[in-house]
């Protein structure tokens, strides 16, 4: 006799909440609302600002962690320092785009120690880190460099009094704004330097990585040039995105990358429409 045949319930999609409705949030917003990943379903969208015509309903973090599986971060670093914790706490799991937030050590000891939820780093806008991640657990690397050059508009900060800002957004030229450590890069430039902190994550945060940032007017595309090198091997990755219409800070790939780390978390993981 042959034996009986028994079928699966088909699984039920990933819920998903996206914290930050802005160039990033939106994307990724409209893009699961047309199902674009058929294993996830946008129910919530957390802003700090009221939107109008949102594709899910706008609620609290509170009400969004009572709707969800997965909050997809687009805020920013404060709302990652404000929030994480309490995601993961919740048992949800939280993927993170502004991952310079985790370049603070006893924070991200904090977020290590949470859970039940998993928190997963998006690659954003940069490609390449599972070889540099690989080549670095077969021997820790000697030096790694990283060199991002982006419009100058794009790198004016709040904290640069009126004279480096002016300098900064009127340079004729290539011109070297900032020299150094991942974790200082994430300070100075929080919405610019996830790219430099991503890179460090990758390789372990061994104090190999060293970041310079220029300013360029001529620099239509955001360029991202990562140097490693190693006892296995000698790596160079060039990277030009288009920086998004409404951000000039984000690269308009960025909410296509977070997409792909969302669909890793969902239970088809390897279909995205
Ligand atoms: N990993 C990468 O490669 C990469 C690349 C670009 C940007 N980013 C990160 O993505 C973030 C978002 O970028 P964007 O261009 O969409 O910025 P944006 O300023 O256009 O949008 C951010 C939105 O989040 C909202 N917000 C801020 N704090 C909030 C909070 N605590 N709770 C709820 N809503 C909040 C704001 O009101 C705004 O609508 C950046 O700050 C940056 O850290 C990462």
């Amino acid at each position: 006799m042959a034996a009986p045949v028994t079928t699966c319930p088909p699984a039920e999609p990933t819920r998903v909440a996206v914290l930050g409705y802005g160039s990033i949030g939106t994307v990724v917003c409209e893009r699961l609302a047309a199902h674009a990943i058929p294993g996830a379903r946008l129910v919530a969208i957390v802003n700090r600002s009221r939107v109008g015509d949102a594709p899910a309903p706008l609620v609290t973090l509170d009400a969004a962690l009572t709707m969800c599986d997965v909050v997809v971060e687009c805020a920013g670093q404060d709302a990652v320092r404000a929030d994480a914790v309490r995601i993961l706490e919740a048992g949800r799991d939280l993927v993170v785009s502004s991952v310079g937030a985790l370049c603070d050590d006893e924070f991200a000891l904090r977020v290590r120690d949470a859970g039940p939820g998993r928190l997963v780093c998006t690659n954003g806008a940069v490609g390449g880190l599972d070889l540099l991640a690989a080549a670095h657990d077969a021997a820790p690397f000697d030096e790694v460099l990283v060199r991002s050059t982006k419009l100058p508009k794009a790198l004016v900060q709040p904290w640069m009094d009126a004279g480096q800002a002016a300098r900064v957004r009127e340079t004729q030229e290539p011109l070297l704004v900032f020299r150094g450590a991942p974790s200082e890069a994430a300070r100075l430039f929080p919405k610019s330097l996830n790219v430099a902190a991503a890179v460090d994550f990758a390789v372990g945060r061994a104090g190999a990585v060293s970041v310079e940032l220029y300013a360029d007017p001529a620099a239509e595309l955001t360029r991202h040039e990562v140097e490693a090198s190693g006892p296995v091997g000698h790596y160079a990755i060039r990277i030009e995105n288009l920086p998004s219409d409404a951000n000039p800070r984000t690269s308009a790939v960025v909410p296509f990358s977070i997409l792909r780390t969302l669909a890793g978390l969902t239970r088809q993981p390897n279909l995205i429409a």
